[in-house]
């Protein structure tokens, strides 16, 4: 099983960052192939937290090589700040590479998320303002820097000059905020060039070059299903490909070395930032779930918006990202209700609707269709076996799989790392 996809099923925050740490001791290689440092994952190991958000959480094993895919966008600052971080916690960077392919974050792609998002005012998108729109904008827009222009800082300036031409008018003359200079980010990235030369790559065929030789190789999404710039909630999207699909073009591999997807399926919803969020529970059921849950942005500290599972969900995300399996995380946050809804369906003017509307009035309008079961009212916490989960958890985990489609490997019931449910 050379080729393993884990993807987020919905608006992200759904767990991932545990599952690709537990299956750590298989992988060889764990890949990050979309997104930047608006993603963050805490994984806790012993008495040790550790937040990242860039790189990949297999970095705590020092058998697995850590990988940051040309599909990233990469704030050379933040990186760094992580790397010395691990590194000052006597874990070593090592086995760590990142693509020579992979965009810039720019100073002022920071500047211009927070100026974009004021000027749309109550619209907003309620981005995380780590400049990840303006970068892939640039990267689409073909004026985007490299890891590889650090290497050589003529080609740098004269790449920043240009984008800078453009950008200190959209600043100055639209926003009303300063020019950036150039000279100083040549300042600033030629230091980061320094600290960062010895971990850039070509990506694509190292990783490629691990899958020849039968390693196994892990590529772990960031941000779900939903964010995703193309199948998600857009507007209110990120603005790259977190689906099965992005894998490949993010990391360079063709199609055929995958061989499993698996999704993280939180069991219940939550979301951070704006958009439609069918089954939100903006009430004290909501509340409960974010308190037990500890539902608060990793990157931002946002408290996150709550609601009950919902199958249209997590069939939208098996249909297009190819799901071979699901790991349900947070079991344990639902153990203070007596009765749960499970959302089986959308309603809209009277018609339903199984499978996930493309119009985004339906999405924004409808009204869940809920099925209720008992809750089980009881800790799973220190449960590890399937079958001495209490009976309403089994039954809600079944509703889950058969709604879904798809079977269900692992069920986290706690954050720490034992607290885990293999399947066969
Ligand atoms: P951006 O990715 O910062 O541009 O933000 C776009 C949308 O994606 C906003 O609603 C963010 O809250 C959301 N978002 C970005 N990264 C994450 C994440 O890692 N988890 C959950 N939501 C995210």
């Amino acid at each position: 099983m050379p080729g393993i996809i884990l993807i987020g099923t919905q608006w992200g925050d759904e767990g991932k960052g545990k599952v690709t740490d537990l299956l750590a001791n298989d992988m060889d290689m764990v890949v990050r192939y979309q997104g930047g440092d608006n993603a963050g994952h805490t994984v806790i190991d012993g008495n040790q937290e550790f937040r990242f958000h860039l790189i990949p959480s297999g970095i705590l094993y020092s058998h697995i090589t850590c990988v940051i895919g040309n599909g990233v966008v990469v704030n050379p600052k933040v990186l760094i700040g992580e790397l010395d971080g691990l590194e000052a916690r006597g874990i070593s960077t090592d086995k760590f590479l990142v693509s020579c392919n992979a965009h810039l974050v720019m100073p002022y792609h920071l500047v211009l998320d927070g100026a974009r998002e004021l000027k749309l005012g109550k619209s907003e998108i309620g981005t995380t303002r780590k400049g990840i729109g303006p970068a892939y904008s640039d990267k689409t827009s073909r004026i985007g820097l490299r890891v590889q222009d650090m290497l050589d800082m003529k080609i740098f300036r004269k790449k920043l000059e240009a984008a800078l031409n453009e950008k200190n008018e959209i600043l100055t003359k639209i926003y009303g905020f300063k020019p950036f200079d150039a000279d100083k980010i040549v300042a600033d990235y030629g230091g980061y060039a320094e600290r960062l030369e010895k971990y850039i790559a070509d990506t694509s065929l190292v990783i490629n070059k691990a899958l020849d030789e039968g390693k196994n190789v892990f590529f772990e999404g960031a941000q779900g299903t939903l964010l995703d710039i193309d199948h998600g909630t857009y507007p209110f999207v990120t603005s790259s490909s977190p689906v099965s699909g992005g894998a490949c073009v993010g990391a360079g591999v063709g199609p055929r070395r995958i061989d499993k997807v698996v999704g993280v399926v939180k069991a219940y919803v939550t979301r951070v930032g704006s958009g439609p969020f069918p089954t939100e529970l903006d009430n004290e059921t909501g509340d409960m779930i974010r308190e037990k849950g500890g539902e608060y942005g990793t990157t931002t500290g946002r408290p996150r918006r709550c609601g009950w599972f919902d199958a249209v969900i997590l069939r939208y995300a098996n249909m297009v990202s190819g799901l071979t399996e699901i790991a349900v995380t947070k079991l344990d946050v639902l153990s203070q209700f007596e009765k749960i809804k499970i959302c089986v369906g959308y309603e809209y003017e009277g018609k339903m609707y199984d499978n996930f509307p493309s119009h985004q009035t339906v999405i924004h309008k409808c009204i869940p269709v809920y099925e209720e079961v008992d809750g089980w009212m009881e800790s799973l916490n220190d449960i590890t076996n399937y079958d001495d989960l209490p009976k309403a958890a089994q039954k809600y985990l079944a509703r889950i799989e058969k709604l879904g489609g798809v079977p269900i490997k692992m069920i986290s019931v706690g954050p720490k790392r034992r607290q885990i449910i293999f399947r066969d």
